[in-house]
């Protein structure tokens, strides 16, 4: 079973799938994880990001693995672990530079369908619903207020302290929304046969108990 979820930053897609994943007993899949690795490999690579040859080249000849396991995903490149160092604003800033060319998400798509075969799998990303798993059993779109949203990412970095920084969050998140929603291949966009939630007065329980409920399943136990 496949259940696929889309949405932008901060709407809560990454915490739900992970506990739905976990409530279900199926695998996370982190799509977004692996256009962070390919962004750390070009930056440890030191290719502009304006080289296309160049990115292509490196696309084909990077391993990109992710590793599920009771303590959660670990990333790797090449075989080195970068699951911190793909977190760092660094990459975060830099994504969108490989995200929107099609040869790399050609890769990803593949990873990311290799990575799924004979798995049960909650999947998250941007286009999860609409390129890579088109025929989920189940496909979810969540979305959240931008004031919220910059607020969840505002608690995740420790960098920033006052209300003045959740303004410039709002800002980078807008600006990624936009990326990410208007690029030529797999912009981010709402399915119509996804279900649609909303997660802006929504705690995490209380998303993936909608969830659990809108697929109609609990983890078997035998
Ligand atoms: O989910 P995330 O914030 O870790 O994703 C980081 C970036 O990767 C996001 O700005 C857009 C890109 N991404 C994508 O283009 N397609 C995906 N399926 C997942 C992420």
């Amino acid at each position: 079973m496949i259940i696929a979820i889309d949405g932008p930053a901060g709407s809560g897609k990454s915490t739900a799938a992970k506990r739905l994943a976990e409530r279900l007993g199926f695998t996370y899949l982190d799509s977004g994880a692996m256009y962070r690795a390919f962004t750390w490999k070009a930056r440890s690579a030191g290719i502009d990001f304006s080289d296309k040859e160049g990115l292509l080249k490196l696309v084909n000849e990077t391993d990109i693995r992710i590793d599920c396991s009771a303590n959660g995903s670990e990333v790797f490149v090449d075989g080195v672990n970068v699951t911190g160092e793909i977190r760092q604003p660094s990459i975060t800033e830099n994504i969108h530079h490989v995200s929107g060319l099609e040869f790399v998400r050609k890769k990803m798509v593949k990873l990311q369908r290799d990575f799924a075969r004979g798995k049960d799998i909650v999947a998250e990303g941007r286009d999860m619903c609409t390129v890579v798993f088109p025929d989920a059993d189940k496909k979810i779109y969540m979305d959240a207020d931008i004031r919220e949203r910059a607020k969840r990412r505002h608690s995740e970095l420790e960098t920033c302290d006052d209300e003045s920084d959740i303004d410039n969050v709002a800002e980078d998140l807008s600006q990624r929304d936009h990326r990410d929603s208007t690029r030529q291949f797999a912009p981010l966009k709402r399915v119509p046969d996804a279900f649609y939630l909303d997660t802006t007065n929504m705690n995490a329980e209380g998303v993936v108990d909608i969830l659990i409920k809108e697929i109609g399943r609990e983890q078997q136990t035998d």
